[in-house]
């Protein structure tokens, strides 16, 4: 039984893609992070640099190189909906291939690959993606791959009514992330998770980067709104306002995601007025007054 390439993969893109690129450049803090992130990932893509750079400056076979060396290619991005953990794994791809001026593809696994429950059919599908995966990673040529909802594919095998299924899927992503390694960083994987602690231990344990997201504070829901009614000529004082209806004060604790913000208030707003008048502060503070934002999905643990 062999899947198609098309049924595996719900995004399966060559890097670097412009329209990538240009997300990057609207998702607030996405620099700041990347900043922060993306020497570790670069460090993750390519061991051998570090072992050149402590020849340079060190000892090349002083033990935290080693330990360095030992790094799994897995990145763990977790934290509540909307939060940009998926729209971060994609833009953060292309803008490794671009920073290390290789080609590389960008895949993400379909959720369809959990299967119909027959027994072995999750662990064939996930084996089937790593090969194709592997497949496309080469020496210029870096392979990303992009587990969304990851909880629902790597949770503990210790959870309560976990099926037999799915526990030797957990086993096969484990065995298959270890097999990465081997790669020598041409292959990436970023495991996407509103649930971290739901997560198998040994799958968390692999992670050579852990990312926390969270509902944006106030700063970032100012940039975000500034930066999406550019040209509409709101008045800052209404936006002021805006962070103030959608923070969590106002809301029962918990604030408005980005996507809440982005894709629902916003898009909202405009609808108010279009298609007879300008879109106005009011149409803003109207939609905020009687939205909600989304539930919140994530743990005790990680809260
Ligand atoms: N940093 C950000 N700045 C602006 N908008 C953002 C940011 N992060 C996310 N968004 C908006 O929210 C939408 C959802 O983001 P994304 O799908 O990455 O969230 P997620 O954390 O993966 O959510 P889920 O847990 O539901 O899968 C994006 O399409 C984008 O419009
Ligand atoms: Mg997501």
């Amino acid at each position: 039984m062999s899947n198609s390439r098309d049924s595996l993969f719900e995004l399966d893109i060559a890097l670097p893609d412009a329209r990538l690129d240009a997300i990057a450049t609207d998702l607030v803090g996405f620099d700041r992070r990347f900043e922060r992130v993306g020497r570790s990932l670069q460090a993750l893509l390519d061991p051998d640099s570090v072992g050149a750079w402590a020849k340079r400056f060190h000892e090349a076979d002083a033990p935290v190189i080693r330990l360095m060396a030992d790094r799994y290619p897995l990145v763990v991005l977790a934290g509540d909906v909307g939060t940009g953990k998926t729209a971060f794994a994609e833009c953060a791809a292309d803008r490794l291939v671009r920073l290390t001026r290789r080609e590389g593809q960008l895949m993400k696994l379909s959720t369809r690959v959990r299967g119909t429950g027959h027994v072995g059919q999750m662990s064939h599908l996930i084996n089937e993606a790593f090969t194709v995966v592997e497949q496309q990673a080469g020496k210029r040529r870096l392979a990303f791959l992009v587990i969304d909802e990851a909880d629902s594919l790597g949770a503990s095998r210790d959870a309560i009514h976990h099926h037999h299924e799915d526990k030797v899927a957990v086993n096969t992503l484990i065995q298959k992330i270890d097999d990465t390694r081997r790669l020598g960083g041409r292959v990436l994987v970023f495991l996407a998770t509103n649930r971290a602690a739901a997560l198998d231990p040994a799958l968390l344990r692999r992670a050579g980067i852990q990312e926390r997201f969270d509902r944006p504070d106030e700063e970032q829901r100012l940039a975000l709104l500034r930066h999406d009614t550019q040209g509409f000529e709101i008045d800052g004082a209404v936006l002021d306002e805006v962070v103030d209806l959608t923070g969590p004060e106002r809301n029962e604790g918990l604030g408005f995601t980005f996507s809440d913000l982005r894709t629902r208030l916003i898009p909202e707003a405009l609808l108010r007025a279009f298609p007879d008048r300008p879109m106005t502060g009011d149409d803003l503070l109207a939609i905020a007054t009687c939205m909600r934002p989304s539930p919140a999905l994530i743990d005790a643990v990680q809260a």
